[in-house]
């Protein structure tokens, strides 16, 4: 279904997100025939360069993730939506006048102005916007993560811009809550009544979240090291993961009911500090292994070759939520960058059975793996008896539901699902001022708590699975992780 005619102005126009991500999530959204041809393209950033150039430079990162599919005839049609506007935000002197000139300025039309910009300068940004007259009723800014590096930062960049925009303007991106399997798991658990009625403390004996990752830095170095696997991936992707998974049902799928729900999550999370943290967090950063046969560089050297860093690249936690439905569930939560292997689960596990009447030796309880990527699926691991004419052999095996063997369409990418529902102006897939602050209430508790420590990450071999006391942990509950097998 097309939505109406839009104009989205980027700052940051040719950066990384916007050239890998965003121009290409929108010429697919026109490829798909939604997006009218009366709707308007504006980068900006404060490198001059003209219209031409700027969809020269367009044209390569959308071919580039376009691949085979590459369609040229589509795209000189759609590139003539792209404009070029340099542009230093920052400035007074700024050339507000020429970025108004390409906008249609209509009460009536969707006007979106994508902050793909560092976050230092989401509040300048928008109080120049502002000043300019572009803080209408019809008008949205979108904000990438990270908001902020603790709560203190977060909360000056949401009040900065809750002086110019109201909450209902404003679009926090976590591009997780656009992937296609993170929707299913609300499909998945409401959809259904087979789920609902275990999903609780009754049956679930813990809940693993893995998002581990085979990449290390990819160029990001400056940024990363700053931010560390708890910051980049936990206090947003992860703990989106965790709310999806935990909440209550929400009356309906708009705006605040469904973050309304997530927010109670959140607010019960089990604060870990002091020296609980040393039980219940590990933290790892890579030092230098082997991947697919070839040696890897570690952490430390792809900073540079005399850097030091206690920035951690891995991240367990066992996490608490302390409700009705999860009082004495842990959730696990672990991701990390060069692992041994692209994986993103999440595991229920379910409780044995009370009683065996098949002897000893099988395992009795439910799983119900729900793989986000790569393979997404969904598999819930069931016992069954062995074929076989010697004796009762259980056995455990999976019903099997793949995507890739169900449905032959294309999987958009997330940022297209979120480009377009912030052209509807449907907040449901971003998060509210009050989640994002929520989240980093939790997370500011763990950076206190390893600070006071003063531990050094544990290092893991690139290519592992990630460092001993994070197995360990689970060792000691008598649980062990799923490696995605
Ligand atoms: C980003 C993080 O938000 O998410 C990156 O900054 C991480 O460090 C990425 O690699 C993972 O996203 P995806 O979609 O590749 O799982």
């Amino acid at each position: 279904i097309p939505v109406d005619p839009f104009d989205i102005v980027i700052f940051g126009g040719t950066g990384d997100l916007s050239r890998r991500k965003l121009l290409p999530a929108l010429f697919h959204r026109w490829l798909d025939g939604q997006i009218p041809e009366t709707s308007c393209i504006v980068g900006t950033a404060r490198s001059e360069m003209d219209t031409k150039a700027y969809r020269q430079m367009a044209k390569e990162a959308c071919e580039a993730a376009s691949g085979d599919n590459w369609d040229s005839k589509e795209w000189a049609r759609f590139e003539k939506l792209i404009h070029y506007v340099s542009i230093d935000a920052t400035q007074e002197d700024a050339d507000w006048a020429t970025l108004k000139s390409f906008l249609t300025l209509d009460d009536a039309r969707p006007c979106v102005f994508y902050l793909a910009t560092s976050p230092r300068l989401y509040v300048q940004i928008c109080e120049a916007l502002g000043k300019a007259g572009l803080a209408e009723e019809n008008m949205r800014v979108v904000l990438e993560k990270p908001i902020g590096t603790d709560l203190e930062s977060a909360k000056a960049i949401n009040d900065g811009v809750a002086k110019v925009y109201a909450e209902r303007q404003v679009f926090r991106i976590d591009h997780y809550l656009g992937k296609e399997t993170v929707q299913n798991l609300m499909v998945l658990r409401f959809a259904n009544m087979l789920f609902e009625p275990i999903w609780s403390r009754n049956y679930v004996d813990h809940v693993q979240i893995t998002v581990a990752e085979d990449l290390g830095l990819e160029g990001r170095a400056d940024y990363y090291d700053k931010s560390g696997a708890l910051r980049d991936m936990v206090q947003n992707h992860m703990l989106q993961l965790l709310c999806l998974t935990a909440m209550e049902p929400p009356n309906k799928l708009e705006d605040d009911d469904v973050r309304t729900e997530k927010i109670k999550v959140l607010s019960a999370l089990v604060p870990i500090s002091g020296d609980s943290a040393k039980k219940l967090t590990v933290r790892g950063q890579y030092k230098a292994g082997v991947k697919d046969g070839k040696p890897v560089k570690g952490y430390l050297d792809e900073l540079s070759s005399d850097a030091d860093s206690a920035t951690e690249t891995f991240v367990a936690i066992k996490a608490s939520i302390d409700n009705w439905r999860w009082s004495g569930v842990p959730f696990y939560l672990r991701t990390g960058k060069r692992m041994s292997h692209r994986h993103s689960d999440i595991v229920i596990q379910f409780k044995p059975t009370p009683h065996s009447i098949f002897g000893e030796g099988y395992e009795s309880a439910n799983r119900l793996v729900i793989r986000l990527q790569p393979d997404e699926g969904v598999r819930l691991f069931v016992q069954i008896k062995e074929p076989g004419p010697g004796g009762l052999r259980v056995k455990s095996l999976p019903l099997n539901l793949s995507y890739a063997e169900s449905f032959t369409v294309r999987y958009p990418d997330a940022y297209e699902r979120l480009l377009m529902d912030v052209v509807r102006g449907n907040l449901s897939l971003f998060m509210r001022k009050d989640e994002v602050e929520a989240a980093w209430t939790w997370v500011d508790g763990l950076i206190e708590a390893w600070e006071q420590s003063g531990d050094r990450p544990e290092n893991y071999s690139a290519g592992s699975d990630g460092p001993l006391a994070a197995a360990m942990m689970m060792d000691r509950d008598g649980r062990a992780w799923w490696e995605g097998s």
